[in-house]
This record gives structure tokens, C-alpha cells and sequence, in this order.
């Protein structure tokens, strides 16, 4: 007996809605197309989710196929189109202080040990760089941390904290550091109270102090080049090379660790791993890696 959904076809949704079709060749360039410019490897099995979140957006510019889309892509000399691309596919997921261990162990270790070795180095530059920070709360989380450990010593350290993605939407959100109540929700209250301020539409803002410290900019990680002046006390590339496939992945870590000062830390999220025989990083915990 045949089911219910034996009567939907292929290109509809359950609501009705068609999906636009896509041929593998056309599944294959596009996918191609977004390997070679952010790394990010699509498997087979997102050609739907692929179609989903494109077809909006071709309708509404009249495009028909996605070899018309393509070739839009491919003539578009302001780069925008690979920007709106990369908007639509990649996952933006992200929350204040996300797998917390990470933060409970910069606290109780990393930021004493840092410390201690400008002391002996007579430096007080501390530079991390949150890499795929997505809409900020992972690079707020980690600013708020330092204004909380450093306390009245912030000011006699100078303390830099770039924060990076490929997602304009999302760094726009970053920037503007506006959340919902239930995006604060896994923040301690008094750290809600002390770093940010209510919005007349009961929105939350990190408060300006907060703000201003946390440089937002736009990097591909898969650019060839990272074009800092110097290394990276900690670097956090947390749930971001889970997109992408090994030799992506091998490729960034050998840049990261030539981006870590000796003594720093690489964190990469508990989902992810590295390969251990290919870096001379040394583990340290569950996703934490230090640079000898
Ligand atoms: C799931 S979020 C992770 C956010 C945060 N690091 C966390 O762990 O909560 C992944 C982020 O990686 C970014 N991303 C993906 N490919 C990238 C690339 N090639 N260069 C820079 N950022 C990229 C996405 O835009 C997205 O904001």
C-alpha cells in the first residue's frame, strides 16, 4: 500500500511548494564553486538544503536555473554575489559562552600562564583572535571573560581581540551586539547586569566599553595568506572547520600554529579533531592545543 508521501514529488515540499530543480552538473559547480572561494565541502546529501536556501533569493532576481545563477555568479565582478552565497549556506549557530570548559580553563589556567610569561618577557601586548566568530557572542564571551579576570588590571595590559568572519550578515549582527533574552539566557545574571544594557524593545546591547573593544572584520579563511602583523596568544576556531573537508582543515592548522606564539593556545570545537601526526601543536584537552 502506498504511503502518503509515495503521492509527493520529488520536487515539492510537503506544503505544495515546488523546489526549483538542479541538475548534478549544475549541484557540482556550484558546490565547487564554494569549495574553491570559502572551503566550505558540500556533500551530495545538501543538494536539497542547497536548493532551499538559494531559491528565494533566484526568484526573486528572475533566474530560472541554477545555471543562470551560476553564471551570475561567475560575472559579478564586486564580489557580492559569492558574499550572499555564502550568507545563504553557511550555519551561523553560535551562543554565549558555548562548551563552557573552554572558558572555565582560559580562567583558571591560560590567562595566569600568558601572563606570566610576558611578566618574564616585559611585554604586556596580549593578542587572540576569535576566528568564525559568527553574530559575537563567542568574542564577547571571551572579552567579558578578560574584563572579568583582569579586573581593575585590564587597563595595564594592552589587550587585542579580532574577531573574524566570512558572513557579512552575521558580522553586521556582531557588530551591532544586539540580542534576544533568550540569546543572553546562558550568561550568569550579574554578567548580564554589569555588561549589558536593556533596549527600549527589551532587546539586550553589550554595553559600549565591551564594544569597542572587539575589532570586527571580514576574512576568508581559506585566503592564502593571513595577513597579520604578528602572532595570536590564543586562537579560538571553534564549529568552523567542521565545513570543511581534510585538506582544508590540515592547510588552516599548519597556518594557526604558525599564527601562535610559543606558549599559546589553539581552541577548536569538541565536535572537531585534528591530525595529531601533522602538527607539532601539543594536546592539551578535549579541543585545547598548545603551541611548545
Ligand atoms: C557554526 S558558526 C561557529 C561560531 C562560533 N565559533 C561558535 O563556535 O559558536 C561557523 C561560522 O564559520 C563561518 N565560516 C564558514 N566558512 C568560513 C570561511 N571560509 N572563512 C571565515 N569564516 C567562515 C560562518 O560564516 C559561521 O559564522
Amino acid at each position: 500500500m502506498p504511503n502518503a508521501l509515495s503521492f509527493i514529488n520529488a520536487d515539492m515540499t510537503l506544503s505544495g511548494a515546488c523546489f526549483l530543480p538542479i541538475t548534478d552538473d549544475e549541484f557540482n559547480r556550484i558546490r565547487n564553486l564554494i569549495y574553491d572561494r570559502v572551503g566550505i565541502s558540500l556533500s551530495h546529501q545538501k543538494k536539497g538544503l542547497l536548493v532551499s536556501r538559494l531559491q528565494g533569493m533566484m526568484r526573486n532576481m528572475g533566474l530560472s536555473t541554477f545555471s543562470e545563477y551560476y553564471k551570475y555568479i561567475l560575472e559579478d565582478q564586486t564580489g557580492q554575489a559569492v558574499i550572499d552565497l555564502v550568507n545563504r549556506i553557511s550555519t551561523n549557530f553560535t551562543y554565549f559562552l558555548r562548551e563552557k570548559a573552554h572558558f572555565d580553563f582560559l580562567t583558571n589556567v591560560v590567562f595566569a600562564q600568558i601572563t606570566s610569561l610576558l611578566n618574564t618577557q616585559n611585554s604586556r601586548d596580549i593578542r587572540v583572535w576569535c576566528a568564525g566568530c559568527s553574530t559575537g557572542e563567542e568574542a564577547y564571551s571571551l572579552m567579558i571573560l578578560m574584563m572579568e579576570y583582569f579586573g581593575d588590571r585590564y587597563a595595564l595590559w594592552d589587550i587585542g581581540l579580532l574577531a573574524t568572519d566570512i558572513s557579512a550578515n552575521a558580522l553586521k549582527k556582531a557588530k551591532a551586539g544586539i540580542y534576544s533574552p533568550e540569546q543572553i539566557k546562558s550568561l550568569p545574571k550579574h554578567i548580564v547586569l554589569k555588561y549589558f544594557s536593556q533596549t527600549h524593545d527589551q532587546q539586550w546591547q553589550v554595553v559600549n566599553r565591551v564594544r569597542a573593544e572587539v575589532i570586527f572584520r571580514s576574512f576568508n579563511l581559506v585566503n592564502p595568506v593571513f595577513p597579520f602583523k604578528k602572532p595570536f596568544h590564543i586562537i579560538f576556531c571553534r564549529n568552523v572547520m567542521i565545513y570543511f573537508d581534510k585538506p582544508t582543515r590540515d592547510t588552516l592548522i599548519k597556518k594557526y600554529y604558525n599564527f601562535t606564539l610559543p606558549g599559546g593556545y589553539l581552541f577548536i570545537g569538541h565536535s572537531e579533531s585534528i591530525d595529531r601526526s601533522l602538527t607539532s601543536y601539543q594536546y592539551v584537552m578535549p579541543a585545547v592545543y598548545r603551541r611548545e
